[in-house]
């Protein structure tokens, strides 16, 4: 490993108001999966069939946030956060997700919003984190125009209850997930394997944030900053090969995918061709609602990708492993000036108002050893601080980053690797639900409290 500072203070003092926080999602920490009149998403669903989730485990149970939201936010009150993203579980509100509303599922919302207000921690909401209603699914979900319309009327019902106070609103998590893992190779819910339907999936999910805007502006609080979650994997070229070149190209089109969309209203050039996929179904007027002004965008990322031409110089591949590079227990290699390069990119490419990190953060396998109340997570701890300096490294060089949301408070149900990945700041003991915290929670505490007395300086 690379040595690094060993504290980022020196190097770099946020703004004052800068947001430190963490994130997470329903399916994957609420469990509670059949209480107060939930109904089920596409994620109960495919994590019952043989076979799709690591050891057919479920959310069903997760890490009971559900039940025990008031200590999660007091534990990420003790940690000096800032603020929370969290998702809310569309079949809570609308258990056939459209028509009746469930108002024990806004209840618990409230609640955990106004919990977290309380404890002067600032709600970031996602709307949309993967948990669509089976009955929609049942409807043909996402390749379903009309499912769109469906999630813009559910955002006006949670945006009802809870835009007086939360801060920041995000329609869609990461849909490029969605569209691909979940319609195109199926390793995701609802499991379908069909690369046809890729980019009218990819269509619809923008269509419905689109749609879902106007319906949020009218009734939030003026202050509430409504925005998007988009992934991005930021490519790199190994050599000056004209394959390479190409290569990082069309990686960096599909970096494109959703973002071209929402700040240019059209689509990369070539990208259908490059994935050879039918181009989406886009009706008259659809990228004008696509593109409607946001006043924020949310970026995730953990890694980057490295292209390297093969030795006849005819194409060029990703270079796996990258040698001498440190990988996360998810194979994803540790690259941390990754995202200040990104970060950088996306402010010269669309300048957008404001970006916030909202998700960042890494695997490894942590090991408790049963008693004591710490965990050592170096590994962890590094990550975080290296990524963190690139952002400070982002902002000098004229990035507009207002936050960092390190992926996850606690371990979660990792999607279809079910609960054997551990991304938390703090360790989840699931039979006894125990949470223990780890060093890089201690760490990213300090770093907090340091860079709030620095700032105020
Ligand atoms: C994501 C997912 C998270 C994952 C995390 C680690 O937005 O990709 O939202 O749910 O758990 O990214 O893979």
């Amino acid at each position: 490993m690379q040595t690094q500072p060993r504290t980022l203070e020196a190097t770099f003092i946020f703004p004052t108001d800068f947001l430190w926080g963490v994130s997470t999602a329903a399916y994957q920490i609420e469990g509670a999966a059949y209480e107060d009149g939930r109904g089920p998403s596409i994620w109960d669903t495919f994590a019952q069939i043989p076979g799709k989730v690591y050891q057919n485990q479920t959310g069903a149970v997760a890490a009971d946030h559900y039940h025990r939201y008031l200590d999660d936010i007091a534990l990420m009150k003790s940690l000096n956060l800032g603020a929370y993203r969290f998702s809310i579980a569309w079949p809570r509100i609308l258990p056939q997700g459209v028509g009746a509303i469930n108002q024990a599922g806004l209840d618990f919302y409230d609640r955990l919003v106004d919990s977290l207000l309380a404890q002067e921690i600032v709600p970031a909401a996602t709307l949309y984190h993967w948990d669509l209603p089976q009955a929609l699914s049942d409807k043909g979900g996402w390749v379903n125009r009309a499912t769109a319309e469906a999630f813009a009327d559910y955002a006006e019902v949670v945006a009802r209850r809870l835009g007086d106070r939360v801060a920041l609103w995000q329609t869609h998590n990461e849909p490029w997930c969605v569209a691909y893992l979940g319609y195109g190779v199926g390793e995701h819910a609802p499991g379908i394997r069909n690369q046809s339907v890729v980019a009218a999936v990819a269509h619809h999910l923008l269509l419905s944030h689109g749609l879902a805007l106007p319906r949020l502006r009218a009734n939030t609080a003026a202050s509430a900053q409504l925005g998007i979650t988009l992934n991005f994997t930021p490519a790199y070229a190994g050599d000056d090969q004209p394959a390479t070149r190409v290569a990082v190209e069309k990686a960096e089109r599909v970096n494109r995918w959703f973002a071209d969309p929402i700040f240019k209203g059209s689509y990369p050039e070539g990208l259908f061709d490059d994935l050879g996929i039918a181009p989406p179904p886009v009706q008259a007027g659809d990228m004008e609602v696509i593109s409607a002004p946001i006043d924020f965008l949310g970026v995730n990322n953990y890694t980057r990708s490295l292209f390297q031409a093969t030795s006849d110089g005819s194409q060029s591949v990703q270079v796996d492993p990258v040698p001498g590079a440190l990988y996360t227990e998810m194979h994803w290699e540790v690259y941390p000036r990754g995202l200040g390069d990104l970060l950088i990119w996306l402010q010269n490419e669309y300048a957008p108002t404001a970006l916030f990190v909202v998700e960042n953060g890494a695997a490894f396998p942590d090991v408790w050893d049963g008693q004591s109340d710490q965990i050592a997570d170096p590994l962890r701890v590094s990550y975080l601080r290296d990524h963190i300096q690139s952002v400070g490294r982002a902002i000098e060089q004229g990035a507009h980053v207002k936050g960092y949301f390190a992926w996850s408070l606690m371990d979660n149900y990792e999607w279809a690797f079910g609960y054997s990945k551990r991304f938390g700041i703090v360790y989840i003991d699931y039979p006894s639900q125990r949470r223990i915290i780890k060093e890089s929670a201690r760490w990213y505490a300090d770093f907090i409290r340091n860079q709030r007395q620095l700032s105020r300086r």
